[in-house]
């Protein structure tokens, strides 16, 4: 086993796929597997009423203390977990009635009906929340690669932006610098023509390789400070927002990148931010996909990058089915990976190569 010395904050800095929703969405996706299985318990209730009777109350109280705690941003959530509250009150009450009529065998189809009628009212209102729906998918093979083109510096950071429908690639040149380019499309990196390119000037220089933009805003680590994290508005080019991130950025959060402090990841459920602990052993980057962190190895020398230590913040992913896996081929080393949820591609900074991985994925 690996030892795992990185951190995950969810960055609070407001987006379309904010904090707020996020975690709410774990809350959401929390109770409705809970009440999931509360629910298949019930159809096989006549073993054990009593202690499901039990359950339920947890979970109940659960919820009811979840919903005080939250200081909610969105009503419509609010009334979601109003209403799973609600099912579970109703799911307690069947289990009374069944427990003082129907302690054993018969009524089961009965109920079974009713489970399926609760179900069906749940997914109507699942539908409005896809933010970490539908959201089980572990890596199980980094397939191929495609090198794209080769920059003059052998750091930077690459990717394309992940808002639906976007197809525009932003590429960060160096570890410190206040301009990017932003190309139309992926053939206009590989072509390089001045006219599909955008130079975007940021109003203060990035720090790094973890960067990352998302509908219209680049997040970055503002250069010179310790974990000040900034979104910019790449048509503004002005601050539209930024943050600080306490007890992060001390140390380079990849062994073998030195110069990256904060390590900004997009994947399917929200926009994370990586930063190590105590300096993790000879790690070189890491992407996120579906909320599980994967960290890719080398040596310093340079060699076949692995992907070997999973970090699942839903437990979805069991270290048992977890082997290390590798990368196809290797240049030296890669200063930054960066995930896009929608096409299952990794855009890699491989010693100056821009690199894309094509990635295959398993639904659990
Ligand atoms: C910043 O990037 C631009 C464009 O890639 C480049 O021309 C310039 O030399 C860089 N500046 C520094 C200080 O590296
Ligand atoms: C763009 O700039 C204007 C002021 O110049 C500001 O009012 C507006 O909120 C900015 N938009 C974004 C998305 O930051
Ligand atoms: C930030 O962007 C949002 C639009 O996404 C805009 O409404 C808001 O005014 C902007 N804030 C600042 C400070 O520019």
């Amino acid at each position: 086993m690996c030892t795992l010395l990185l951190t995950l904050v969810l960055l609070s800095l407001r987006s379309g796929l904010a904090q707020s929703s996020t975690q709410e969405a774990y809350i959401i996706q929390y109770f409705e597997r809970r009440i999931h299985q509360l629910e298949e318990r019930l159809i096989t209730c006549e073993q054990n009423s009593l202690r499901l009777d039990q359950k339920i109350n947890d979970v109940s109280a659960e919820v009811r203390s979840r919903l005080a705690g939250l200081g909610m941003h969105r009503t419509e959530m609010a009334t979601w977990v109003e209403s799973v509250a609600m099912r579970v009150e109703r799911v307690e009450r069947d289990v009374e009635y069944l427990e003082s009529k129907i302690p054993n065998q018969p009524h089961v189809e009965v109920q079974e009906a009713l489970i399926e009628q609760q179900i069906a009212e749940a997914q109507k209102q699942k539908v409005k929340f896809t933010i970490g729906t539908d959201c089980s998918t572990v890596l199980t093979s980094v397939k191929s690669l495609k090198i794209v083109k080769k920059a003059d510096d052998i750091y930077g950071s690459w990717l394309k932006d992940p808002t639906k429908g976007s197809s525009k690639i932003y590429v960060f040149t160096g570890n410190k610098n206040d301009t990017l380019l932003e190309f139309q499309s992926l053939k206009g990196v590989a072509e390089e023509r001045a006219t599909q390119v955008n130079k975007i000037q940021l109003p203060f220089p990035w720090q790094g390789t973890g960067h990352t933009v998302y509908d219209g805003f680049v997040y970055y680590h503002k250069a010179d400070t310790t974990n000040q994290i900034l979104k910019v508005h790449l048509r503004n080019r002005t601050v539209n927002d930024s943050t600080l991130l306490p007890g992060a950025g001390r140390l380079p959060v990849y062994a073998l990148t030195t110069h990256t402090f904060l390590d900004l990841a997009v994947d399917e459920l929200g926009l994370w931010v990586i930063y190590a602990d105590p300096e993790s052993r000879n790690a070189e980057s890491a992407f996120m996909i579906c909320g599980t962190l994967y960290v890719v190895y080398n040596s310093r020398h340079g060699g076949r990058s692995s992907v070997e230590c999973l970090y699942d913040i839903h437990d979805a992913v069991r270290s048992l089915e977890s082997p290390m896996l590798f990368f196809p081929k290797r240049y030296t080393s890669h200063y930054s990976l960066h995930y896009h949820p929608k096409d299952k591609l990794l855009y890699g900074w491989d010693d100056g190569y821009q690199t894309i991985y094509k990635l295959d994925l398993k639904s659990l």
